[in-house]
């Protein structure tokens, strides 16, 4: 897929921000959505779906594999043929900068006597894959370029499969879920042990659309069992807001002064929430007005006011579940008075891009003290932000994001050299911050 040109942005300090706004539906639960509705017969229509490029790559790929994916007003409706009939596709599966979206479709494919190639951006294409084909070619899939682990890759899977038990090397919902899903085909039950619980939007779901699957504790780990042959019936999906965008709003209304948003609709499965969670033990004045469920899932209106943080340390069993906010939160303790240890990071080396060292080097070229020890990432901050600095981004949309929100706090503008990675996730991000009266500038070096 070819990128959208680098768009460098630079965010300046932001007077108080105010305003009730809604964020974009969850990612992980939209890539579900339309896979699970690729595999379920008849018709899934699905309200809320996140329009971010990773979702539409996913989208096409479902397409491409014979499955129609229209919008109708809000709602996407995708039309299934069923556990075992996907088509084989003509071209390339080019899922652009999504890892969920390749890694699961793995686990999709496994079970079809199909052949696809598949593809990604540059990021992507440095990720590795070997984690999630490992357990997938123990079941019956073949990698016609033996031992290759990264994209791209050319895949045949089996209508023939053994269902497995799996116990996961890394905390990772990607592995399990491809496990899951592959696991639908398999003659038998397929289980996956987990050594901390991950996110589990994709039990949640394969439930919702009727699947057997079953959650037990096996010697203090979570062990998930899918039965094989499964039959998955078309549902609606509700797809609640994304808590990992809200993270940014969240953030930006902590750190600028006389701040108070609320934001409608996101998602607090506990899975989830380990970024909340570590906000209120800084200080933070965050409320989650309205719990309710929305369409399987726990969701609540935030209420965020700024305020006064301290640093903390964030223990490694805390990761899985916040594992995609640590670049923001990194970028929060700059305005938190002492240090914030963040520990047990040794898979945001493998993210869009080594969010561990991008972090890290962001902060630094911004005047603020960060250091990468071994695993953890230090950050030492309520010195106040000098900014000033530009941040590589590396084709990482949540870097850019953490960025232009550490710049809202500064003394100096803080820029970012491409902006446009956001739309992989959060095409939104930019208005709905100067909704709520932040303020983006384009540098004019980029002019
Ligand atoms: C995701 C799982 C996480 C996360 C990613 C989405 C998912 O990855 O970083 O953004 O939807 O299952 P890992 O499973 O590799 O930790």
């Amino acid at each position: 897929m070819s990128h959208a040109p680098p768009r460098p942005l630079s965010a300046g300090r932001a007077g108080a921000l105010s305003g009730r706004v809604r964020v974009p539906g969850d990612k992980s639960i939209s890539h579900r959505a339309l896979m699970l509705g690729a595999v379920a017969t008849g018709r899934t229509s699905i309200t809320g779906l996140l329009e971010g490029e990773d979702i539409l790559a996913t989208a096409r790929a479902i397409e491409a594999l014979g499955c129609p994916v229209r919008k109708e007003g809000a709602v996407w409706e995708v039309l299934g043929r069923g556990v075992g009939g996907l088509a084989e596709p003509d071209g390339d599966l080019d899922f652009g900068n999504a890892g969920t979206g390749v890694r699961l479709m793995m686990g999709l494919i496994t079970g079809h006597d199909i052949a696809v190639h598949l593809v990604g951006d540059a990021s992507l294409s440095r990720r590795p894959m070997g984690r999630v084909l490992k357990p997938l070619v123990a079941m019956g899939l073949e990698v016609e370029d033996r031992g290759r682990e990264t994209l791209p890759l050319r895949l045949r899977g089996s209508a023939d499969l053994v269902p497995i038990e799996y116990r996961l090397p890394v905390a990772s919902a990607q592995i399990k879920s491809a496990v899951l899903l592959a696991g639908l085909h398999a003659a038998g039950t397929t289980t996956v042990i987990e050594p901390e619980a991950t996110r589990d939007h994709t039990e949640r779901m394969l439930r919702h659309f009727g699947a057997e699957v079953t959650v037990a504790e096996r010697d203090g780990l979570r062990a998930v069992t899918v039965n094989g042959d499964a039959e998955l019936e078309g549902r609606p999906v509700t797809v609640p807001g994304d808590p990992s965008s809200a993270a940014f709003l969240t953030t930006a209304a902590l750190i600028v002064p006389g701040s108070e948003i609320v934001i409608e609709n996101v998602l607090v499965n506990p899975t989830r929430t380990g970024f909340y969670v570590t906000l209120r033990e800084m200080g933070a004045d965050i409320a989650f007005e309205s719990e309710r469920e929305a369409g399987g899932e726990p969701v609540a209106d935030l209420l965020v006011r700024h305020s006064k943080l301290a640093g903390v340390r964030v223990p490694p069993e805390r990761a899985p579940s916040m594992i995609d906010e640590y670049p923001v939160l990194a970028c929060l303790a700059a305005y938190a008075a002492g240090e914030t240890r963040m520990e047990g990071l040794a898979e945001l080396k493998v993210k869009e891009s080594d969010r561990l060292a991008a972090t890290a080097t962001g902060l630094v070229a911004n005047g603020v003290a960060a250091r990468v020890d071994g695993d953890a990432l230090v950050v030492v901050g309520g010195k106040g932000v000098r900014g000033g600095g530009t941040v590589a981004t590396y084709l990482d949309h949540r870097i850019a994001m953490a960025f232009l929100t550490l710049g809202l706090g500064a003394d100096q503008p803080v820029t970012v050299d491409d902006a446009a990675t956001i739309a992989t996730s959060f095409p939104e991000f930019s208005a709905l911050m100067e909704a709520l009266g932040a303020t983006f500038i384009v540098p004019e070096t980029a002019t």
